[in-house]
């Protein structure tokens, strides 16, 4: 993978000829092609087979051309490997069906040696890397220790995330147990998938957000600052995504990422004002611009390029997921109309090399 790539220099905050752009959640159901493949294999099996991994992976590069590819995989398979038993259930997603309530139960846990416990998601970035063929960098990822822990003791997605919060106000000593334990099997995780040949890594903490601020800083991005310095990167950039965090910006752009992922809620320019350069920001559109026409959405993206201004240290994507039932022509809209519509806010900053 030569590292001059656009999106690898944009996370190095090094000038670029356009914005580069991947989507996250690309390798997922809003493709007629992942559905097909999907019709025959269940959500875990896809997972684990690193054949079937990387050909989803590589289908929105082909398919919409974005400037990155994501390991199709998900952030549960951590808990999995930490001994938690794991079940898709269909049209409800991904289930602990004995989530975490007891000291015993988090005492348990192990810390997973990821090249035993995990081979299948190594194997999997192996495999994508050979496939892709330098053709675009690959994005490999992790949930950050709270986002993990939040889905570990509700047993699936929450609205209000009770349980978890319940432990950590009644019993925060446990959490830090729990929390601990999570940081350390995220820390092997990612060293693992760099030395596998990830170009990138990504920590999802889509949770953090409903945590006060100083839960927040306590419970989610302590750990985050743990788990970053001690990653043996060589060069590898990590990407910080947070969803719901953006009052606290200038925290978050402190915890050791190349690149700070934010959701739509935030207005990138002041982002950039506040990271000063410190880190790249990735983000930041309100997925629900993709139900619009293709040419609201290029105004939309337009909105997005111009509020973040000209010069390097932008990787344009959605503030959180694709959703499942946008149309593939949308997202394919959004990509060509960031391509088209970057170009002038890098104008002269490649002869500055
Ligand atoms: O970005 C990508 O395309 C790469 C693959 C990826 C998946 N999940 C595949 C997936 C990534 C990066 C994730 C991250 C993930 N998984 C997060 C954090 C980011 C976010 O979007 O919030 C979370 C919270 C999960 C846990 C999870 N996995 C849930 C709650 C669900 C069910 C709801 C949903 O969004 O589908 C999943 C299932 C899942 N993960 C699917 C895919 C393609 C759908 C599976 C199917 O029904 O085919």
């Amino acid at each position: 993978m030569p590292s001059d790539h656009t999106f690898l220099r944009a996370c190095r905050r090094e000038p670029v000829e356009a914005t580069p752009v991947w989507i996250m959640r690309q390798a997922g159901r809003y493709l007629p092609e992942y559905r097909r493949i999907r019709e025959h294999y269940d959500f875990m099996t896809m997972c684990k087979t690193p054949s079937l991994a990387a050909e989803i992976t590589f289908l929105p590069v082909e398919i919409l051309g974005v400037d990155a590819a994501i390991l199709f995989s998900d952030i549960l398979v951590i808990p999995e490997a930490m001994g938690m038993g794991l079940e898709f259930h269909e049209g409800r997603g991904p289930v602990f069906p004995d989530p975490i309530r007891t000291e015993n139960q988090i005492q348990a846990l192990t810390v997973p040696d990821p090249s035993e416990k995990l081979g299948y998601v190594l194997d999997a970035i192996r495999e994508t890397k050979e496939r892709l063929g330098g053709k675009v960098p690959l994005i490999s990822f992790s949930g950050s220790p709270w986002t993990l822990a939040a889905y570990m003791i509700e047993g699936q997605g929450s609205p209000d995330f009770r349980q978890a919060k319940t432990l950590m106000y009644d019993r925060p000593d446990l959490m830090h147990l729990l929390l601990g334990k999570l940081a350390e099997s995220v820390a092997a995780y990612l060293n693992a998938q760099i030395e596998a040949g990830a170009d990138a890594v990504q920590i999802f903490d889509t949770w953090g957000g409903v945590l006060s601020p100083d839960d927040f800083q306590t419970f989610s991005l302590s750990y985050i600052e743990k788990i970053i310095s001690g990653l043996r990167r060589n060069g590898t950039p990590v990407i910080f995504y947070c969803r719901g965090t953006g009052v606290l910006l200038d925290e978050v752009a402190r915890c050791g990422a190349d690149v700070i992922g934010i959701d739509w809620t935030v207005d990138i320019g002041r982002a950039r004002e506040i990271a000063g350069g410190r880190v790249a920001i990735q983000g930041n559109l309100d997925p629900a611009a993709l139900y619009a026409a293709p040419e609201k959405i290029r105004e939309a993206v337009k909105g997005v390029l111009g509020k973040f201004g000209s010069g390097p240290g932008h990787i344009f994507n959605l503030g959180a997921g694709v959703a499942p039932d946008v149309p593939v022509e949308n997202v394919r809209a959004l990509v060509q109309a960031v391509k088209e519509e970057s170009r002038v806010y890098h104008d002269g900053n490649h002869i500055r090399r």
